[in-house]
Formats: structure tokens, sequence, C-alpha cells
């Protein structure tokens, strides 16, 4: 396939950015969204031109590194599937493509399509986790949980931190996200012991960083790789009233 390439050109975060035309030829259906743009780059560097930058670790839907817009659509157009995972046959010889790195205030360029998604580090830091001893590795049967609740609990705990969710909302709103993790932890008794903490410290953590806040527009849903669902928002939304009202006396 011949491909024509509109990819977002920046210098660094306070250069203006632009959109630069590329041709991408020879490319197999076969190939991933990034080794075409590998391919790209070849071409660029043997050329003594600059390479596009741009983010990527696994390339195999676990790690949330790989971070473009392409069409318009935060990972491209296959539903539940990071763009490191999009193959070539999604595509047509001759087709347009644009590719764009995730726009939002709190994830700002650092160059190209790479962007500071560090702010989703602080978020984590502000309450994400489990901070008691836990000892070693309990028997499996040693606290019961329903398999209901481990369930909604794994399926939970599958968010790759990639901020697609950010990039897709009107509000850059980091709920989706923020929702996964609170509700990985909720939802098991190891994460009882702080579970009202967690929720305001990383909710404010959030706001901080300059997330803005969910109208329900459900296009984080749509386009989040592990198919994270928005009732996790109104779990987060509950803990959160909870936390206040209960624990705080607010
Ligand atoms: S909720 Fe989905 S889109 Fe958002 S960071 Fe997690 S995996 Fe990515
Ligand atoms: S590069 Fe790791 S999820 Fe895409």
């Amino acid at each position: 396939m011949r491909l024509n390439l509109k990819i977002w050109r920046q210098n660094g975060p306070t250069a203006a950015g632009r959109m630069e035309d590329y041709v991408a030829d020879h490319v197999s259906p076969d190939m991933s969204f990034l080794e075409m743009l590998d391919v790209v780059n070849e071409g660029l560097v043997k050329g003594g031109k600059d390479a596009i930058a741009f983010d990527s670790d696994c390339r195999e839907g676990i790690c949330g590194m790989c971070s473009l817009v392409v069409n318009g659509i935060p990972h491209g157009p296959d539903r539940g599937t990071t763009v490191c995972q999009l193959h070539m046959r999604k595509f047509k010889d001759g087709d347009t493509i644009t590719v764009e790195p995730w726009r939002a205030k709190a994830f700002p360029v650092i160059k190209d399509l790479v962007v500071d998604r560090s702010a989703f580090d602080r978020i984590i830091a502000a309450g994400g986790y489990v901070s008691i001893n836990c000892g070693g590795a309990p028997d499996g049967n040693a606290i019961p949980i329903a398999k209901e609740i481990s369930d909604l609990a794994m399926d939970s705990a599958a968010c790759i931190g990639c901020g697609a969710c950010v990039a897709a909302c009107k509000n850059a709103s980091a709920h989706l996200f923020m929702s996964a993790k609170i509700s990985h932890l909720a939802l098991l008794p190891q994460g009882e012991v702080e579970r009202s903490t967690r929720v305001v410290n990383m909710i404010e953590q959030a706001d901080a960083e300059g997330f803005g806040s969910c109208s329900n527009e459900g296009e984080c849903e749509a386009v989040c790789p592990k198919e994270i669902p928005i009732s996790n928002i109104a779990r987060m939304t509950r803990e959160y009233v909870r936390a206040l009202w209960f624990e705080r006396g607010e």
C-alpha cells in the first residue's frame, strides 16, 4: 500500500507545532501502525532528516506507552485496541491518515507525538496503592472474595494508564483512569484500610494537575483499549461522597 500521512511535528514543549505531509510506501497490511512509522523514520534518517518522535515500549498492548491519535481517535479506529496492536490492514491503499499526539493541558507535548504523562504518576503517588504490610503470599482461599467481586476488581486492574480516556474527553478528564485504580482497590479487602484517603487524595491531585471533571460523555469508555466501563466512575463518585461525608464529617 501507499499511504499519505499528515503527522504533527513539534520541536519542543514551547515550540509551535504543525502538520507535515509524508508518504509511506510499500506498506504491508501485516505491519503494525508503529512498524509503519518505523519504516517512515528509517527513510527520514537515511535522508539526513529528524525522525518523528513517538512513544512505545512493549508493542503488545500491555505497557500503555503508545499514545497516538489516528484520524481523530485515540489509539485509532479499532475498538479495544492500543495503537501498537493496530494493523495496517485496517487501511486501504491511497488512504490519507492523520497522526497527532494526545491533546490535554495536563499532558504537555515533549516532542512531536510524545507527551509528558507524569501527571498520572503523581495521581497514583497520591493514593493509588496499598501501603499496609501484607506479609508473604497467603493461601488463595485465606480471604474469601466472591467471584463477581474479584472479576470486577481484575477488570478494573486491566487499566494500562495510557491516557487515551483523557485525550478523548472534551473536559480532558482523568476520571476513567482514576476510577479504574480506585475501583480495583476499593473492591478488595486489602484496599479497605486506605479507602477514604485514597479517593480524596487522588481526586485532589487530578484537580491540581489540571484535568477536567466528568460530564458523562462516554468518549473515554469508547476509546479505552482495555474497555474499562464508565460504571467505575459512578463507583468512584460514591467512594468520594462516602469519604467526605462519613469519614471526614464534611
Ligand atoms: S482507563 Fe483505559 S484509556 Fe484510560 S488510562 Fe486506563 S487503559 Fe488507558
Ligand atoms: S507500546 Fe505498550 S501498550 Fe502499546
